[in-house]
């Protein structure tokens, strides 16, 4: 399958719909081993790095301890290697796109949803990366409750959010409530290059979470 005819295949899926994720799943089990490809060379996706990058401008102590959900096939696993960064694990709904990060240096890999419960502690980790997951037919702003449960306070979380759902999703108002009921405090948000070779911008976040 085409990453075209996957994009489709995620455009129509219904947040609402309780077979979401599992529909989900279906659509990068047959895209996984072509996610890479098309990453660089249909979409021209630059998250990954920027999202990275912002994240160390702020996180200078390379042994902290990482979640990138939705982690994929560990592009942002590569990114924060490059980095120095050492301890990082990885949580997404495909166990096919699990299987392609695996050799990305992650420290545990594993299956779940942020659309549930993610099988993971309340105060887990230093800080979560979320790059490429706040899009269409995947996740909505709801999913900021998990991220901030499972970070310490005083972490960083650091996420993407598709220009075209920044709205439409709830983004945009509940990145303000959560700040305005302290939830978390907005470090940095603004909108850059995201999917270049198709035009796309992407909202770029980072948050300490109180
Ligand atoms: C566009 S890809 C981004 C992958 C990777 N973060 C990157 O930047 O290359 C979206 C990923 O989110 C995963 N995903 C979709 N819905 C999810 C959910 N509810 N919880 C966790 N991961 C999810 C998909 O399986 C897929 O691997």
């Amino acid at each position: 399958m085409s990453r075209k005819e996957g994009l489709k295949n995620y455009e129509d899926l219904d947040l609402n719909d309780t077979k979401n994720d599992h529909r989900l799943a279906e659509v990068y089990r047959d895209w996984a081993k072509k996610y890479d490809y098309d990453n660089d060379n249909v979409l021209g996706t630059v998250s990954q790095p920027k999202s990275v990058n912002l994240l160390s401008t702020k996180l200078k102590d390379k042994t902290a301890k990482i979640i990138d959900v939705g982690c994929g096939t560990g592009l942002v696993g590569k990114n924060l290697k490059a980095l120095g960064f050492f301890y990082f694990d990885g949580i997404d709904i495909s166990e096919d796109m699990l299987a392609i990060a695996k050799p990305r240096g992650y420290t545990n890999l594993f299956l779940g949803s942020l659309n549930k419960q993610l099988p993971v502690l309340d105060n887990t980790y230093d800080s979560a990366m979320c790059v490429g997951v706040f899009t269409h037919g995947h996740v909505s702003s709801d999913g900021f409750n998990e991220l901030c449960r499972i970070v310490k306070p005083g972490g960083y979380l650091c996420f993407t959010i598709n220009e075209g759902v920044f709205q439409e999703y709830g983004f945009e108002e509940t990145i303000k409530e959560f700040e305005v009921n302290n939830k978390w405090r907005v470090v940095s948000l603004y909108k850059d290059d995201y999917m270049t070779l198709e035009n796309v911008k992407g909202y770029y976040c980072l948050t300490t979470v109180n």
